[in-house]
């Protein structure tokens, strides 16, 4: 008996020091997953741009959980958060995560993708996602010629917002050219049906979306790939033209099209530059994609964040609306990345190494 409650005395004295001598952290990050080659390059950032930084920072992952997300932010909001940095799995579920974060007077950044229908969010970080669309759009115009061009769309998660704005950027650009004739949907139906419409309304989107989504996952993009292949006879093959919205789908996309006899060439989109897609453009094998500079988009973040820290209002340069109110938001423009450029954009400005890649000229 004595001996229990001597060890009890020890555990609570053990418990309690920890309680003590727990460190606070100032500002919390939470990120979608680590599955995605783009989220793991944003924690790398974070922790070189961290470096040097007076306080203290933590980054947890959600693994692509909006459950796993809202234990994430409980567990920053109980190490003493003052701001909280959030990319949500899913913009609309993450409500309920940072209205909790609110509640405790905790400032909240949306960072890259919009958390939707609550007024619990304070600020956005973002690249200009409707410029992102519209680049991947207008890489497809430039490259074809005559009329006729079988195109195939495929779209992000429709949980994500930004999924939304790069649709909406490439409807903006391909439009026009599916309604002149240059390009001919070949795997939506829905696309098709709303084809002569310059602008489409959410729902519209929604429903566009809900039929060619990759859900930003490579399987998902490589099945729908191939059942598009499957479904479309040899004439709607031969030199196609595909948007993929990120690199991710695009590789996924890509090789299924390559592994089709009747496809005789592809153009196809991308986003991020993540390394493997950067090989694959040097290789030939993806079109372009676009550059978003993540140094930038962290940077911000941090300067936000350390603004509200010292009591300052953070700089920003516009809004965006969430659904419920318009949230203030600092943008980054965009890069479009082809065969010809990878050297300037990527290596000379120190975002990879050369030695990354190989037979890059
Ligand atoms: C990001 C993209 C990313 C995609 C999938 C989007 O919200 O803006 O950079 O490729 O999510 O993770």
């Amino acid at each position: 008996m004595k001996k229990l409650l001597s060890i009890l005395l020890m555990a609570l004295m053990v418990f309690g020091l920890a309680a003590c001598g727990k460190k606070k952290v100032n500002v919390g990050i939470v990120l979608p997953t680590k599955d995605e080659p783009r989220w793991v390059q944003d924690e790398t950032r974070f922790k070189e741009a961290l470096k040097d930084t007076k306080y203290s920072v933590e980054i947890l992952f959600s693994q692509g959980s909006p459950a796993k997300e809202k234990e994430n932010v409980e567990a920053l909001i109980a190490k003493g958060i003052d701001v909280l940095i959030i990319c949500p799995q899913d913009g609309s579920a993450a409500g309920a995560a940072v209205e909790a974060a609110k509640k405790e007077g905790i400032k909240v950044i949306a960072y890259d993708r919009l958390i939707t229908d609550t007024d619990a969010v304070d600020y956005y970080v973002t690249f200009d996602s409707i410029a992102v669309g519209e680049a991947q759009a207008q890489y497809l115009v430039d490259q074809a010629q005559g009329k006729g061009n079988p195109l195939y769309l495929y779209a992000g998660a429709a949980s994500d917002n930004n999924a939304f704005l790069f649709f909406e950027g490439a409807w903006n650009v391909l439009q026009p050219k599916i309604a002149d004739g240059t390009f001919v949907i070949k795997n939506s139906s829905e696309a098709v049906a709303l084809q002569s419409k310059a602008e489409l309304t959410r729902d519209e989107m929604a429903k566009i979306i809900g039929q060619v989504t990759t859900n930003w996952e490579f399987n998902e993009a490589k099945n729908k790939a191939e059942a598009h292949l499957t479904a479309a006879s040899d004439a709607d093959k031969g030199d196609v033209f595909i948007l993929a919205p990120n690199d991710g789908t695009a590789r996924a996309i890509a090789d299924a099209f390559d592994a089709d006899s009747a496809v005789k060439s592809y153009k196809i989109t991308g986003q991020d530059a993540e390394k493997a897609s950067i090989q694959y453009i040097i290789d030939g094998r993806q079109s372009m994609t676009v550059f978003k500079d993540v140094r930038t988009l962290v940077k911000d973040a941090i300067n936000m964040a350390v603004a509200i820290l010292e009591g300052k209002t953070p700089e920003t340069t516009g809004s965006y609306e969430n659904g419920k109110i318009a949230v203030k938001a600092k943008q980054t423009e965009v890069i479009v990345v082809k065969q010809d450029n990878v050297k300037s954009a990527l290596i000379d400005s120190k975002y990879y190494e050369a030695s990354d890649f190989t037979g890059l000229k």
